[in-house]
């Protein structure tokens, strides 16, 4: 165990650094694409209930936890889960997936994150093809990307070059530690962040009607889509599934990443009011930023709902590498509010993928007593090889199988456990006064029955719905073409080799710490 863990600096440092981890490349690309996909007011209702019944009350779960955790040495799950009285000897074995999986979501978020410093410097230096349509736009991101040579690219070497850059600038920031590195990092870049938001959020309210010809093509009618409530789609098991996996990756909760940044906070530091201020950041610029800017651009430039729909349905990455530009290319100074776009995903993306990689570094580290020049030398070893198949076997979907296990399924998994474990096995009167330790504001005790009740049955009922639904035919590839079959069984093996090298360190330093106890 590593006796002098880091704290953090101050509340405003770690309120940021944590919003900092849950505002990320989901708030802006993934969240348009899923709400206009999901129908607009039909999706926003699903969504604010997973907010206050899954987001929150796991919000404040994972603060605890970890504070807990820290102030016992253990910064991840298998060492917190551990120590919660009750849990025996296998909590600490369903605790790798806590460190397993921000690593897999890692893999490939940081090479999307580099897409978008590439993206900002093609924007200011004005090589995206802006006066082009949708076709030259698309060329573009498929030549970038390497699933095609054409008149822009011929390789990924410009691909590779930027993720080189991303890649070293996060391990920069997670060399600087915690307070030098990653508060710092937090406190500079959430205030841009912000400021880059609101101003492009105002250019694009302010774009009115653009083409008076087609007077229903408006930003009114756009914020219409988005707000007004549509009750229609409410039994749809779908959109309920959507909108909890969405509050699960934005928020960073259920992944490991929460109970890391809090395993830094002092023993009598609050939880209650800053955990809810960091999801309240998250919330502003998700709903208000994220949904300020793309869906209603979108709306009004690509013909109203039909086109922002297909727009996101054409491909995940479509609205905000080969809309979003299209549609500044449209207005004067584009090139600039496209580089400002860019930007702000940069850095939404870099203080999200730096609480990605600490988890691993904080189990070298806090379990293995390593210090932190050898575990980011040996982290960013691992690292940079698990992220080449990322970059090379795109077109195959590897990228797609590590989302669905990475992004999807053990965020759901692992809240449910960890919920589970602090309500019913540590307890959740236990629970509920450890959150209230130095607590600046008392939580409503309604919730104290949401995190007991509500909040595991909601997540157990959604496992179920999902395992029935989608799991199956996902496990079986089914729809999947023969020819990208071998390099998805490759990414799952890829899982599961990493997870077996935590799993097995798990089991040699408690063997170990176990045979030194006795002697
Ligand atoms: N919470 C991070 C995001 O939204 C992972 O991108």
């Amino acid at each position: 165990m590593n006796p002098q863990r880091e704290h953090w600096g101050s509340r405003l440092g770690v309120i940021l650094a944590v919003a900092g981890s849950a505002v990320g490349l989901g708030n802006f690309l993934r969240f348009p694409a899923k709400a206009v996909l999901g129908g607009g007011g039909a999706f926003m209702i699903p969504y604010f209930v997973a907010f206050l019944l899954l987001g929150i009350p796991l919000m404040w779960v994972e603060w605890t936890l970890g504070r807990m955790g820290g102030a016992l040495g253990h910064g991840t799950a298998p060492g917190i889960f551990d120590k919660l009285d009750g849990t025996g000897r296998w909590a600490k074995y369903l605790g790798t997936i806590g460190v397993l999986g921000p690593f897999v979501i890692l893999i490939y978020y940081m090479y999307i994150e580099s897409w978008t410093l590439a993206y900002a410097w093609y924007s200011f230096t004005g090589h995206l093809p802006f006066g082009g349509g949708h076709d030259q736009m698309r060329s573009f991101l498929a030549g970038y990307q390497g699933l095609e040579r054409n008149q822009y690219f011929s390789g990924l070497a410009p691909a590779l070059a930027f993720f080189g850059i991303t890649f070293l600038v996060n391990f920069f920031f997670i060399y600087r530690g915690v307070r030098g590195g990653i508060e710092k990092l937090s406190r500079y870049g959430m205030p841009v962040l912000l400021g880059i938001g609101v101003l492009l959020m105002v250019r694009v309210l302010t774009l009115g009607t653009p083409d008076p010809a087609l007077p229903e093509l408006s930003i009114k009618n756009a914020l219409g889509f988005v707000w007004n409530p549509n009750f229609s789609e409410l039994r749809n098991a779908k959109v309920w599934i959507e909108a909890a996996g969405q509050i699960f990756f934005t928020l960073s909760v259920g992944i490991g990443v929460i109970l890391t940044y809090a395993s830094y906070l002092r023993r009598k530091d609050d939880i209650a009011l800053s955990g809810l201020s960091a999801s309240a950041t998250n919330g502003f610029c998700e709903v208000i930023l994220g949904g300020s800017i793309v869906i209603p651009a979108a709306f009004v430039f690509l013909g109203g709902t039909a086109g922002a729909m297909s727009a996101a349905q054409s491909g995940t990455f479509n609205l905000g590498f080969v809309t979003m530009p299209l549609i500044f290319g449209k207005i004067p100074a584009g090139f600039l509010f496209s580089g400002l776009w860019f930007i702000l995903l940069f850095i939404a993306g870099i203080t999200s993928s730096v609480s990605l990689i600490q988890p691993a570094v904080s189990f070298l580290e806090d379990e293995l007593g390593w210090g932190r020049r050898r575990s980011v030398a040996v982290l960013g070893a691992v690292a940079l090889a698990a992220c080449l198949p990322a970059i090379f076997f795109l077109a195959h979907g590897f990228v797609d199988e590590l989302d669905f296990w990475g992004g999807t399924l053990f965020l759901v998994v692992f809240a449910t456990i960890e919920v589970i474990l602090f309500a019913w096995v540590y307890g959740i009167d236990r629970g509920w006064e450890e959150m209230h330790q130095g607590a600046r504001l008392r939580i409503p005790l309604f919730y104290k029955h949401v995190i007991k009740y509500v909040t595991p049955l909601f997540l157990l009922g959604l496992l179920g719905v999902w395992s029935y639904q989608q799991f199956w035919p996902f496990i079986a590839m089914k729809g999947v073409s023969p020819g990208d079959q071998p390099y998805q069984w490759a990414a799952r093996l890829l899982i599961l080799a990493l997870w077996a090298v935590i799993a097995g360190l798990v089991a040699w330093v408690w063997q170990r710490r176990g045979a030194k106890a006795a002697r």
